[in-house]
């Protein structure tokens, strides 16, 4: 894994980060950084159509699950199957919810019996060009991480795997789907979470009005989206971290947010309870900026409501702490250029692959 391309991507550009956000010339040309082409993904013998800005070399598939056109279809009714929860009521979407840009509206999300977690649900898109998973990066992959949910007592609440794979296996109409995506109609928790995984990459969006223009079409993007552009990468800083065209580093960050400045303390350790580094206290994963109109409430804790908020946060150079990252300062905006960021991160919204929900779940 650590040659994936994506993990070798995201070290080159931030060994090159402080050169991109050193103020450029003013008239220099935008970088372009989304392909100017649609590109395809191989897996297996299966060929996934990426949306025109994606890029195909930087996608993260394990050698251990390749893409089949059987393990997407079954991935998807097990995504969307509530009967994968304790009491029947939660699936998969109902916290990465299809039309809200696959998040939660909540700031942190319900669970089964509505017990409350402590985070907020990130989206499930362009997940397929990340390896490492959660705001803390503690599941290695797409599959390590759908095992969590299923047996969170905030989550779905499961009593166990096992539990799990008995729920799954009274219902008869999905042998025949498991012995078409794995060859043997046996149902088992690896094979639960290896299809909901190959669901989960083709939920990809691109083809957004900011590919549109960085594939030649100037007309698609407003004056003050253009100026946003170049503030994102010069003097906004956000380029320092949101890099590359899925906007992530896929590196983790403190910006302050969860700084309990009254308690002097933080109130989620992040990265730090992965690692035990102390540099990675209150650390958290920069997530994709695609669709990001979309998943509002924002950061780790949801505790910012809008992306204005988000904006303003910037401004002030986050929120100062101890372990605040040294790439955060204030930047400064006027009002006129918090308005033409926040016109630019419009621009990200883009046309999401695979979102519409099954018609009908096997067996029901
Ligand atoms: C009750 C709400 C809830 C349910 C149900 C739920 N999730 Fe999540 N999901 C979350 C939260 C909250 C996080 C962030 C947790 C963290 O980072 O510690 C998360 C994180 C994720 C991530 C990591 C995304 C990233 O950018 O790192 C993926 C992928 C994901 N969930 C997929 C799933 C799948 C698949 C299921 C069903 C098996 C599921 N979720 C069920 C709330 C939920
Ligand atoms: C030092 C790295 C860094 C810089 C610089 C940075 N970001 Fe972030 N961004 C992050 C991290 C890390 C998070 C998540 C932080 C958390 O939840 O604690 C984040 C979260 C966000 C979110 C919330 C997304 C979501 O799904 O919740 C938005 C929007 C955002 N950043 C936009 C920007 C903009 C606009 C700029 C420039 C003004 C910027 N960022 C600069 C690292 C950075």
């Amino acid at each position: 894994m650590p040659d994936a391309p994506i993990l070798r991507r995201a070290a080159l550009v931030a060994a090159f980060a402080p050169l991109l956000w050193t103020p450029a010339p003013a008239a220099a040309a935008p970088a372009q950084i989304a392909p100017a082409k649609r590109e395809v993904v191989k897996s297996g013998g299966y060929v996934l159509e990426l949306p025109l800005g994606l890029q195909a070399d930087a996608a993260y598939v394990p050698e251990s699950n390749p893409l089949s056109t059987e393990k997407i279809e079954l991935g998807k009714f097990l995504y969307f199957d509530p009967q994968l929860s304790k009491d029947g009521s939660l699936s998969c979407a109902s916290c990465h919810i299809p039309y809200h840009g696959f998040a939660d509206p909540a700031p942190t999300s319900q669970g089964v019996g509505f017990k409350l977690g402590g985070r907020n649900s990130p989206t499930v898109i362009n997940r397929l060009f990340s390896s490492d998973q959660f705001w803390d990066g503690r599941a290695k992959d797409l599959e390590e991480q759908a095992h969590g949910p299923l047996i969170n007592p905030v989550e779905m609440a499961m009593k166990s795997h096992d539990d799990v794979v008995a729920e799954v296996t009274k219902i008869d109409a999905y042998r025949p789907l498991f012995k078409a995506a794995f060859g043997s109609d046996e149902i088992t928790m690896p094979k639960i979470a290896q299809a909901i995984a190959s669901y989960e990459r083709t939920v990809v969006s691109g083809n957004s009005p900011f590919d549109r223009y960085q594939a030649g079409d100037k007309d698609v993007l407003s004056a003050s989206q253009v100026r946003g552009w170049a503030l994102f990468q010069n003097k906004a800083n956000c380029q320092t971290c949101h890099v590359s065209f899925n906007f992530t580093d896929e590196g983790y960050h403190n910006l302050g947010v969860g700084w309990d400045a009254q308690k002097k303390e933080l109130t989620d350790l992040g990265r730090f309870d992965v690692t035990k580094n102390p540099a990675d206290k209150g650390a958290f994963k920069t997530p994709t900026l695609r669709n990001v109109v979309e998943t509002a409430p924002y950061m780790h804790d949801g505790s910012e409501a809008t992306l204005r908020e988000v904006i303003e946060l910037y401004d002030r150079g986050g929120n100062a702490n101890p372990n605040l990252s040294p790439k955060m300062k204030p930047l400064n905006l006027t009002p006129a250029e918090k308005d033409d960021l926040l016109a630019f991160l419009l621009a990200l919204t883009g046309e999401v692959n695979n979102l519409e929900p099954p018609a009908k779940l096997p067996g029901r």
